[in-house]
């Protein structure tokens, strides 16, 4: 009885302590490849890097993307994340340009959330983001 107890505080700690973020994706570049890309998962408030990913696409036009991580809260992580990808990319763009940004917000969401996963699609031969699957489990 009194194990049990304790088992069930401790995971109930565990469970506030760190938030899952299960991401994943597509990012498409319709231009002829080479194409190179680098996205970023940062928190916006912080201006925080979370994890990043970079890669070039010798034959492809498009690729899959897949981000697990564990964020804890507290420390510079607060009350919320506010996370978002940042895409820094070179697709369609004159090889002398700089790369091009663009960011897809996933809004803020409170660090008690256990488990969030979001599928998104990027389209850079359109300059667009999109969420398609957004399930968070509280
Ligand atoms: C991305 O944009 C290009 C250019 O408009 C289009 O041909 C392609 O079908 C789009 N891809 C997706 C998955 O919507
Ligand atoms: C995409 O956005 C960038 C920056 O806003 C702009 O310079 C570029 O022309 C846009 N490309 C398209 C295909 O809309």
């Amino acid at each position: 009885m009194r194990l049990s107890l304790v088992l069930s505080i401790f995971g109930m700690l565990a469970v506030v302590l760190s938030t899952r973020f299960d991401i994943i994706g597509t990012i498409e570049c319709q231009a002829a490849p080479p194409w190179c890309y680098t996205i970023k998962i940062i928190d916006a408030t912080y201006n925080v890097k979370a994890t990043s990913l970079s890669a070039c696409e010798l034959a492809n036009n498009n690729k899959k993307f897949h981000f697990k991580l564990n964020l804890d809260w507290g420390g510079v992580f607060d009350r919320d994340f506010e996370l978002q990808l940042l895409i820094q990319h070179d697709c369609g763009i004159e090889i002398d340009d700089e790369m091009q940004t663009m960011r897809l917000s996933f809004g803020q969401v409170s660090t008690t959330t256990y488990f969030i996963r979001k599928e998104v699609k990027i389209n850079l031969s359109t300059n667009t983001t999109e969420i398609l699957i957004r399930s968070d489990w509280n």
